[in-house]
C-alpha cells in the first residue's frame, strides 16, 4: 500500500483556489471527466489506479482502458442506477492552482441539487456530447447556472473523437449555444473540444485537433481570473457576528460579498443609514491595509454605532437600496410549489426575515425560456414574482451586485431550503399606508365585553362535522352571554372569498383572508370561530402566528375519510369520486393533519352535542371563560 498521495495539493505555498460546477446529462461524460481529471493531475493513490484498473475490466465500459466514471461514481446507487445522485466534491491541483469540483447530477428532478453545488461555484463547466449537440437539458443547466449567479462558462463538448475530432460540428454547436446563451449575462465564454475518455484537450493540448487553437480545459481553468469583477463592485459585507471579546474591542466580522475596503474609508450601515470609518481590518494573521471581495475579515469602526448581526456594512458613497417589497426572479426547488400568500422565510446576506409572494408575474418554461401564465411555481419552475417582506431590507439589484441580490427561501416548518432568487429590483409601495394607532385596544374592547378574545379553529375534512359542532360551540356560548363570531368556509366563500376555487394557490388565499378577518375580529374582542376545512400547516401556522400567544386554539374535527364519505350529507364525495368535482379535499387534493392540535375531536364516534362540551370543557379548564371583572369602568 501506498500511503503518500501523488499530488501536489498538499504543497505549502498558497496557491489561488478556483470552485466550479460541473453540468451535463446522463450520458454526456461527466463522471469520466472528473476522473480523467483526477488521474491526470496525479491526485491518486497507486492502489487506487489498481483497484481501478481491476473495477474497469469488471464493470467498465471503456474495454481495456481505465473507466475514469468509475472512479467517480462511489456510490453504490449510483453504480446500480447508472445515474449520480447527489452533490459531490472533489478536489484536485496543478502547480498554478487548487481547484475544488461540484459534481452535479443531471436529472430533472435534482435541480436542488445543482442550485447547491452552484451557490459555492464561481464557473460552471456544460458539458455537451458532441455526438448529440445542445439538448433541452444544456438549456435549463445554463440557465439555472445563470439564475444561480455564475457568470463565468466553458462549454466542454466531450467525445470529439467520437465525431472524428470535427472542427465543422464543434463550431456548429458552440454557434449554437452561443445564441441560446445570448441574454443569460455571462460575462467569459470558452468552448472546448475534448474527450474525457482519452485525455485529448483535458489536460494538455491534443495533437489530433490542431484546429483548435484555444487552451486546454485545465489550462483555461487555471488563468480564468473570477474574482476581478467582484472587486470592481462597490464595498458590501454581510455582518455575521459582533465580535466583543472585551470592553476595548468591537468589531464586525463576516466575508466580503463585493468590492474593495481600507482603513479610513466611510462606511455605512446599510438599514439605519449611520456612518462611519474604518479604524482597521483585522485578520487572524494580522491586520489588513486592504481586503477585497471573498476574504472573511472583522472591520473595527471609528465611531460606536449601532450595528448587528445580519446588517450590511457597505461603502457610503454608493449605498444599497431599501424596500420591504421588490420584484424577483425565483426557481422553486421543492415538491410542494410556492403558492403566493403562503408564509416563508428568505435569507439574502446574513439576515432572516418572513416573506410571501404577492404576485406572480409568469412563469418561465426554462426549456425554452418563454413566459407562460401561472398561479403558482412547482417543483424546479422559474417564475417573475412580486415579494412582500416584513421588514424593510438592504439589497442591491442582482444583476449589479450578486453578493447581495441574491436569495433562497426556507421553509418554515422543516427549515430547508426549497427555492432560491434574484433581486430585479425594489417596489414602492402602491400608496403610503401606515398603521392607524387607535386609541382603542383590544384588551379593551374585550374588557368590556368581560372576556378573552379568542380564535377557536375547527380544521378537518368537509363532512368532518365542523360546521355542526361549531354552531353548536357558538349556541353554548352565547347563551353564556359571550360575544362571538362564527366564519364559515361555506358562507365567506359566498362573499369575501367568492372569487376562490379549490385550487391549492385559492386555498392558500381563502386561509390567508379567513386568518386576517379571524386577527380583526380578535382585535374587536370576540370570540372567533372559524370552520374552514383549511388543509394545509402553513397556512394553520400562518393564522396562528397573526394572534397573541395563547388566542389561537387549533381544533381537529378528526373524522376519518371513510365515515366523512359515508355521512356525504351535501352529496359532493359522490361527485368528486365520479370526476364531477375536481380538487377535492381527501379524494384528490391533500389534507395535512395538525400534528399538536390544542383539542383533538374525535369527530366519527360520539354526537355533535358531545363534541361541542368538550370544546366548552376545554376552554373553561385552560382559563378562556374566566370572566374578568377587574376593570375600572370610571371614565
Ligand atoms: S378550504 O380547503 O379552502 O379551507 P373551505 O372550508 O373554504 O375549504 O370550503 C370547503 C367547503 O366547500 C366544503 O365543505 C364543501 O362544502 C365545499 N366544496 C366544494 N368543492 C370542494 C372541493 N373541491 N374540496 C373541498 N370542499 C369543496
Amino acid at each position: 500500500m501506498n500511503a503518500a498521495p501523488r499530488s501536489e495539493l498538499f504543497a505549502p505555498e498558497t496557491k489561488s483556489l478556483l470552485r466550479f460546477l460541473t453540468c451535463g446529462s446522463v450520458d454526456d461524460g461527466k463522471s469520466t471527466l472528473i476522473g480523467r481529471l483526477l488521474y491526470d493531475t496525479k491526485l491518486l493513490f497507486d492502489d487506487q489506479v489498481a483497484t481501478l484498473a481491476s473495477d474497469s475490466r469488471k464493470y467498465g465500459t471503456a474495454g481495456d482502458d481505465l473507466d475514469f466514471a468509475l472512479l467517480v461514481d462511489g456510490l453504490a446507487a449510483e453504480r446500480e442506477q447508472g445515474i449520480t445522485i447527489d452533490v459531490a466534491y472533489r478536489f484536485f491541483a496543478t502547480e498554478r492552482r487548487k481547484f475544488i469540483v461540484a459534481d452535479t447530477p443531471g436529472h430533472e428532478q435534482y435541480t436542488r441539487n445543482m442550485a447547491t453545488g452552484a451557490s459555492n461555484s464561481d464557473l460552471a463547466v456544460i458539458l455537451v456530447d458532441a455526438r448529440q449537440g445542445i439538448l433541452t437539458q444544456t438549456r435549463r443547466h445554463s440557465f439555472i447556472v445563470s439564475l444561480l449567479g455564475i457568470r463565468h462558462v466553458v462549454l466542454a463538448v466531450n467525445k470529439i473523437d467520437l465525431v472524428d475530432f470535427s472542427q465543422e460540428r464543434f463550431d456548429a454547436i458552440v454557434a449554437e449555444y452561443r445564441v441560446m446563451t445570448a441574454g443569460l449575462g455571462f460575462e467569459t465564454f470558452q468552448a472546448v473540444p475534448l474527450s474525457a475518455r482519452f485525455g485529448d484537450n483535458v489536460l494538455t493540448k491534443s495533437e489530433r485537433m490542431p484546429w483548435y487553437t484555444g487552451p486546454s480545459l485545465v489550462r483555461y481553468l487555471e488563468g480564468i481570473d473570477v474574482a476581478r469583477s467582484a472587486e470592481h463592485q462597490p464595498f458590501r459585507m454581510p455582518v455575521q457576528w459582533v465580535n466583543r471579546p472585551n470592553l476595548d474591542f468591537r468589531g464586525f466580522s463576516g466575508t466580503i460579498a463585493s468590492g474593495i475596503v481600507r482603513p479610513g474609508e466611510e462606511v455605512v450601515v446599510a438599514g439605519s443609514g449611520h456612518v462611519s470609518r474604518v479604524k482597521s481590518i483585522v485578520t487572524a494573521d494580522g491586520n489588513l491595509d486592504e481586503a477585497s471581495a471573498g476574504q472573511s475579515i472583522t472591520l473595527t469602526l471609528e465611531d460606536e454605532i449601532d450595528v448587528s448581526r445580519g446588517d450590511i456594512l457597505a461603502a457610503a458613497s454608493a449605498r444599497p437600496e431599501l424596500a420591504e417589497q421588490f420584484a424577483a426572479r425565483v426557481i422553486w426547488m421543492h415538491e410542494d410549489a410556492l403558492q403566493p400568500g403562503r408564509p416563508y422565510l428568505i435569507k439574502i446576506g446574513t439576515r432572516t426575515v418572513g416573506a410571501s409572494i404577492s404576485a406572480i408575474s409568469h412563469k418561465i418554461n426554462v426549456n425554452t425560456y418563454a413566459p407562460e401564465p401561472a398561479r403558482a411555481l412547482a417543483l424546479n419552475e422559474v417564475g417573475e414574482v412580486n415579494i412582500v417582506l416584513r421588514d424593510a431590507i438592504a439589497f442591491d439589484p442582482f444583476t449589479e451586485i450578486p453578493g447581495t441580490g441574491a436569495f433562497i427561501f426556507i421553509d418554515r416548518m422543516t427549515n430547508q431550503t426549497v427555492g432560491a432568487g434574484m433581486i430585479r429590483s425594489g417596489l414602492r409601495r402602491a400608496t403610503n399606508v401606515h398603521w392607524q394607532e387607535l386609541k382603542v385596544s383590544k384588551v379593551a374592547r374585550a374588557a368590556l365585553n368581560h372576556q378573552k378574545p379568542t380564535v377557536l379553529w375547527f380544521t378537518g375534512l368537509s363532512g368532518a362535522g365542523k360546521s355542526t359542532i361549531a354552531a353548536l360551540v357558538e349556541k353554548k356560548l352565547h347563551a353564556a352571554s359571550r360575544h362571538t363570531y362564527v366564519l364559515d368556509g361555506d358562507n365567506v366563500r359566498h362573499g369575501l372569498n367568492k372569487d376562490l376555487g379549490f385550487t391549492d394557490a385559492d386555498r392558500v388565499e381563502n386561509i390567508r383572508r379567513v386568518a386576517e378577518v379571524a386577527k380583526l375580529f380578535a382585535d374587536a374582542g370576540l370570540i372567533v370561530i372559524v370552520s374552514f376545512i383549511s388543509p394545509f400547516r402553513a397556512e394553520r401556522q400562518l393564522a396562528r402566528d397573526l394572534l397573541d400567544d395563547g388566542e389561537f386554539v387549533e381544533i381537529h374535527v378528526d373524522t376519518s375519510l371513510e365515515i366523512a364519505e359515508q355521512r356525504d350529507a351535501k352529496g359532493l364525495y359522490r361527485k368528486a369520486r365520479e370526476g364531477l368535482i375536481k380538487n377535492f379535499t381527501g379524494i384528490d387534493s391533500a389534507y395535512e393533519p395538525p400534528e399538536r392540535p390544542e383539542l383533538r375531536l374525535a369527530g366519527g364516534t360520539s354526537a355533535p352535542e358531545e363534541l361541542a362540551d368538550q370544546v366548552i370543557a376545554y376552554l373553561a379548564e385552560n382559563g378562556y371563560l374566566e370572566r374578568d371583572e377587574e376593570t375600572d369602568w370610571s371614565i
